[in-house]
């Protein structure tokens, strides 16, 4: 993307390409006015609110916030990356793709990386093979069948054996050129103590392929046919498995995850198996490690729900709170399913089947909720002590919550059940955020009003920096007197600050802001948020008046909360009986007075 070449060779696709007619491939559009409008292909909708505006090169849906330019879409409704959007777009257009000379290093690389996905390939095949058509695997066929595996699933899956020796596999692929070293490398052989030659590392298992997201097969996990241990064996770190990034299952869920705008996680092989089997297919195993924030982010770039469904044994309990725990701050409506009587998802459905399952993930809970019920149901609280205990573990939750309304009801709830004063618990929720503040200098007061006042975003702040921005889009001689009048640090907007930083820093760099390719080093998200901005309707007709509208609005908002963070430490302190609370009242009284000062300018 640093090559000039290249980048000019995008700007020439975008510039070319006629949106309407590229995404009328996936979506029907009708004109409406300026615009073109259709049912949004990335969420269920039967009223039009996806909109693509040809001047611009812009699509944005109302309803799910999704929008961005033609390789955008692409990446979204194709699930591919940028480059492959670059490629299919370039295809679709009839344009040749500019020959980019590789290093000798990359070429290399490349190779290496090719004969891994090669020899993990021929591995897949070579078990599978030994599962369905040889002696070796009859065994473990008739396991398998036990299990209700049928020989559908065992295709799909392309489930496999690897036969109990100790260098089938090894003997066989060097006979067919595979070098020792891709088989070490690729995990599928283990070097010999003394040196001298390899051996297998899945000899006796039931193997299962593990592909990444484009259905390539990145390693293995193999299971033993009896009471044995380890039970399963995986493959291990190499430069095409990474467990972080790859969820079992994910090459083929990952359309139905985005369908139904849904994804379950599960933690073990059979569970990914049976759940796909019985026509639930919106599901992926995380393999018994941590999830990663890795793994959320690929799941959240298809859905906007996860669920988990690990086991209800203790193991997956704690496995689902540190999930939660990771999940927490990345803005997803996360639920847990509740798996009766100690099963495993397979178990309950091969013995209840999919309709009982799907009743479950109806039914599945808030992960607040469901981090209060495991407190509840692990801590005795018939007396005191347990009492205390449980309020200790649900303070944390609850202050890193951000649904004021919720934590209290949560409170509410708490209070209740444990019959203790629900101004107790709200007095531990405000001294953990006043510690944590003291420990790690977060700012408390933004958290202690969203207790204590619903937390209102301020609109009128998210339509003056939108109209910033737009201002810039239309008129690059605005650019540099916006930047000496405000500071990035104003920006609330996550988004709209990762943008307005790029236009700055884009226009200092010299470069022409009019030229949209800037746009392709946003984040997915804060193309959205363009996408939108390029869609509002504008008026004005001075437009330094318009700027500094915009910039007093944003002052005002801000030191409106400033003000409201300060009275309520000044309460808090006073609360307390902590003296600083003067402090606090005339830091309070100082924005006051700027606020009215702002007002009559
Ligand atoms: P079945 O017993 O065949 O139903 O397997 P399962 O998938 O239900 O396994 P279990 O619930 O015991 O474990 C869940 C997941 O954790 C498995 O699918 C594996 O990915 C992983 N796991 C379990 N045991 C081991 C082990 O001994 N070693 C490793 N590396 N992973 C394991
Ligand atoms: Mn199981």
């Amino acid at each position: 993307m640093k090559d000039a070449v290249y980048d000019e060779f995008i700007d020439r696709l975008r510039s070319e390409c006629d949106i309407v007619s590229i995404l009328s491939e996936y979506v029907p559009l009708k004109k409406k006015g300026k615009n073109y409008w259709g049912c949004c292909p990335f969420h269920h909708e039967n009223t039009p609110s996806f909109s693509v505006t040809t001047d611009k090169g812009f699509f944005y849906c109302f309803g799910c916030q999704s929008g961005g330019n033609v390789f955008n879409f692409l990446m979204k409704i194709e699930n591919i990356s940028f480059f492959d959007a670059v490629k299919i777009l370039a295809r679709k257009m009839n344009i040749p793709l500019p020959q980019k000379e590789k290093t000798e290093q990359e070429l290399i690389r490349e190779r290496e990386i090719n004969k891994l996905y090669r020899a993990n390939e021929m591995a897949r095949d070579f078990f599978y093979a030994c599962l369905t058509k040889t002696a070796y695997g009859k065994q473990a066929k008739e396991y398998l069948q036990g299990r209700g595996i049928t020989n559908e699933i065992i295709e799909s899956f392309k489930i496999g054996f690897a036969p109990p020796a100790w260098d089938k596999l090894g003997q066989a692929f060097l006979g067919r050129g595979v070098e020792q070293g891709t088989l070490l490398k690729s995990g599928l052989a283990v070097e010999r103590s003394s040196g001298d030659g390899v051996y297998d590392r899945f000899r006796n298992r039931i193997m299962f392929p593990i592909c990444d997201a484009r259905g390539r097969v990145a390693g293995f996990g193999g299971r033993v046919v009896d009471d044995s241990q380890p039970k399963y064996l995986n493959s291990p770190e190499t430069p095409v498995f990474n467990k972080r990034n790859i969820l079992f299952g994910f090459d083929t869920a990952h359309k139905f995850i985005k369908e139904c705008g849904q994804a379950i996680v599960v933690e073990g092989y059979m569970d990914v198996i049976t759940a796909h089997a019985f026509g639930i297919k919106n599901v992926v195993g995380s393999l018994g490690t941590a999830f990663s924030p890795e793994q959320a982010k690929m799941l959240l770039r298809n859905a906007e729900e996860i669920l988990f469904a690990y086991d209800s044994d203790a193991a997956g309990q704690n496995a689902t709170l540190r999930a939660l725990s990771i999940l927490r701050n990345m803005g997803a409506n996360i639920r847990v399913i509740l798996i009766p009587d100690g099963k495993d998802p397979d178990e309950f459905i091969r013995k209840h089947g999919a309709e009982e399952f799907k009743v479950l993930i109806k039914e599945a809970i808030d992960f607040l909720d469901y981090q209060i019920k495991q407190a509840f149901e692990s801590i005795d609280h018939s007396n005191l002590e347990g009492k205390v205990a449980i309020v200790s573990k649900i303070v944390p939750v609850l202050a890193e919550a951000n649904n004021a309304v919720e934590v209290n009801a949560h409170i509410a709830r708490v209070s209740q059940s444990l019959a203790i004063d629900e101004s107790a618990i709200r007095s531990e929720v405000r001294k953990f955020l006043f510690n944590s503040k003291k420990d790690k200098n977060v700012n408390v007061g933004k958290n202690i009003s969203n207790l204590v006042v619903v937390n209102t975003p301020s609109i009128a702040t998210e339509q003056a920096e939108r109209h910033l921005i737009r201002l810039m889009c239309e008129d690059k001689s605005l650019i540099s007197y916006i930047q000496t009048n405000l500071s990035i640090e104003e920006i609330q907007g996550e988004h709209r600050c990762e943008i307005i930083k790029l236009i700055f820093n884009e226009y200092n760099m010299g470069k022409d802001t009019a030229d949209i390719t800037w746009t392709m080093l946003l984040s997915e998200a804060a193309n959205a948020e363009l996408s939108r901005i390029m869609l509002i309707d504008i008026q004005y007709d001075d437009s330094i008046k318009m700027v500094d509208d915009c910039i007093k609005s944003m002052r005002l908002t801000q030191l409106k909360v400033l003000y409201e963070q300060h009275r309520l430490r000044a309460d808090e302190l006073e609360r307390m009986g902590d003296s600083r609370f003067l402090q606090e009242l005339a830091e309070s009284q100082r924005i006051n007075n700027e606020i009215n000062k702002l007002h009559y300018l």
